[in-house]
């Protein structure tokens, strides 16, 4: 038997100008876009911003549904729609904000197990790290890629 450790590098923030300002722009841009965040059923609003390759920066936001799972993240409907639009242009990052009631959440709030697979497909597909950045008001947290999110993740090997 043998035992296999993890290692996951987190960099915490507890404030903007501790942070690169291309960080920071995509905070405020994900905070921008919120508002379009439909999500009646949870009031939980969640927005994500994409930064491409070629400086272009896609906002998503959740999209929920009376039929609750055919609703989509946030961090998807970015990811899904710059990949669509953009289909060969990797993907540098991605900052994500949450609102609730009638303010940003204080503490960042991590992407899904299905959004990290979505991440990781398109850290694989365009061969680059993806620097995630997880906006809280009062912490942010920015990991320096998809995979580290997700190490022992399914991919294309095991289609082979
Ligand atoms: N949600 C996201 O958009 N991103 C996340 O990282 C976590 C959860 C959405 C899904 C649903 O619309 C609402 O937040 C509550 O789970």
């Amino acid at each position: 038997m043998k035992i296999k450790e993890i290692k996951t590098q987190i960099f915490e923030y507890h404030s903007l100008e501790e942070l690169p300002e291309e960080d920071v722009k995509l905070i405020l841009e994900s905070r921008k876009a919120v508002k379009n965040s439909y999500a009646p059923y949870s009031g939980f609003h969640v927005s994500a911003a994409v930064l491409l390759e070629n400086e272009v920066v896609i906002n998503g936001t959740n999209q929920e549904n009376a039929a609750y799972p055919s609703g989509l993240c946030a961090e998807r409907v970015a990811i899904f729609y710059a990949n669509s639009q953009y289909p060969d242009v990797p993907v540098k990052a991605i900052a994500v904000s949450a609102f609730t009631k009638s303010d940003y959440l204080k503490n960042p709030i991590p992407p899904c197990g299905s959004c990290r697979q979505v991440l990781l497909e398109t850290e694989i597909r365009f061969k680059k790290p993806i620097r995630i950045i997880l906006a809280g008001k009062n912490k942010i947290q920015v990991i320096e890629n998809a995979k580290s999110l997700l190490p022992i993740n399914f991919d294309e090997h095991f289609l082979d």
